[in-house]
């Protein structure tokens, strides 16, 4: 399908400037200014659908003002190429349907976000998207798909290891959980009774701990998994509790990897990475290897989470979709914490209409 290149000069667009929780400091502009038109390896594109996503709200709250101006939040899309450089590749010209998740560096220098009609970014932050899935299912697999992938190539996770997902019903987790089943790993999660059905019978996964059917579970680990030790902890939550304890139910060899945080302040995240990082055990350290990262994202990574998808080795669960105008209620629901998926945000419909 060709797309319709006839360029705006505004567009609808969420905006904040200042940092804080989506229902305080983001402003709907019904004449925002559109970008102008890509140069060099640029795509300009006409989104489809966005997410709303844990790194989205994290950059509202967490980036002071001062870098902040007329900020465009999230990260993740889908859509069409309306506008090509000229060094894009033929793949991506105008017509392309198109995903993939703007650079955190990218949306803190250029306030570029996601909740707007039109964006142009680099070609390298996009994929083609594969005709076998939805825009608004495309518009959810890029950004936390990309972090679970960057935890199971760091953990090397291959066919019969014993792996735990902490979290695996949330985003970033029930990524991992698909991509560690992908690779014939034996998969332990955690989740409460809301998501355990599907965390069998959709995702495969091979027990389940219901974290509110248990006091602690690092206390439930050591019950069950003290004989029977992990490869490696992909932990999607940020539990301290679960990396202290971790001696009793990760192998000594074993690799805990951590990208959440829930737990705690950001001061007391990083003090805690310090000291998982560099404590030796000598010291009172505990004696497992920790790491976190930022993930890398990219197009590459974006087309292999399509790969997946198309041939069904991804799923993606969307609880709700909200219109633009109602982004704030789409918030609401997102961290309500009853979401049974990811809330996705209906642009421009490319699924229903022709665009
Ligand atoms: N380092 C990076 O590059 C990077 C990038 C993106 C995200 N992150 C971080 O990764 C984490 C996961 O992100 P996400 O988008 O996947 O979040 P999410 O979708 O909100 O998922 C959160 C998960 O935490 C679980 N959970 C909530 N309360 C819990 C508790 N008390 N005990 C145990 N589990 C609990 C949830 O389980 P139920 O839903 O079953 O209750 C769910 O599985 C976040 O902390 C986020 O900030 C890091």
């Amino acid at each position: 399908m060709v797309a319709n290149t006839y360029l705006p000069s505004t567009m609808r667009a969420w905006t904040f400037s200042s940092g804080g929780t989506p229902e305080k400091v983001l402003s709907f502009k019904p004449s925002f200014p559109a970008p102008a038109t890509p140069n060099g390896s640029d795509v300009l594109v006409k989104i489809s659908h966005a997410s709303l996503s844990s790194p989205g709200s994290n950059l509202m709250r967490d980036i002071p003002s001062l870098l902040r101006k007329n900020a465009i939040p999230e990260l993740d899309f889908s859509g069409r190429v309306v506008s090509a450089g000229p060094d894009v590749p033929a793949e991506f010209a105008s017509g392309a349907a198109v995903f993939g998740t703007v650079s955190k560096l990218g949306s803190i220098i250029h306030n570029q976000g996601t909740l707007a009609e039109y964006i142009v970014l680099n070609v390298n932050c996009i994929a083609v998207k594969p005709t076998s899935i939805t825009f608004a299912e495309a518009a959810c697999l890029s950004c936390l798909g990309q972090v679970a992938m960057e935890m199971v190539r760091q953990a090397k996770i291959k066919k019969g290891d014993r792996v735990l997902v902490n979290g695996g019903s949330g985003a970033v987790g029930a990524a991992a959980v698909q991509l560690c089943k992908d690779l014939g790993a034996f998969v332990v999660t955690t989740c409460s009774t809301k998501h355990a059905y599907r965390m069998k019978q959709s995702l495969g996964v091979d027990e389940i701990i219901d974290y509110t059917q248990v006091n602690s579970i690092p206390a439930a680990l050591e019950n069950s998994y003290s004989a029977s030790q992990f490869d490696a902890i992909l932990d999607a939550v940020g539990s301290r509790e679960l990396f202290l304890r971790c001696p009793k139910y990760l192998k000594p060899e074993g690799l805990f990897i951590n990208v959440g945080d829930s737990n705690g302040s950001r001061l007391g995240l990083i003090l805690h990475t310090l000291q998982n990082v560099l404590q030796p055990s000598i010291l009172g350290g505990v004696p497992r290897r920790y790491i976190t990262f930022g993930a890398p994202l990219n197009g590459q990574n974006a087309a292999h989470l399509g790969r997946l998808a198309s041939k069904g080795k991804m799923m993606v669960f969307i609880d709700s979709t909200f219109s633009l105008e109602d982004v704030i209620s789409g918030y609401k629901r997102y961290k309500s914490g009853q979401a049974q998926g990811r809330v996705v945000i209906d642009i421009a419909n490319m699924d229903t209409r022709d665009q």
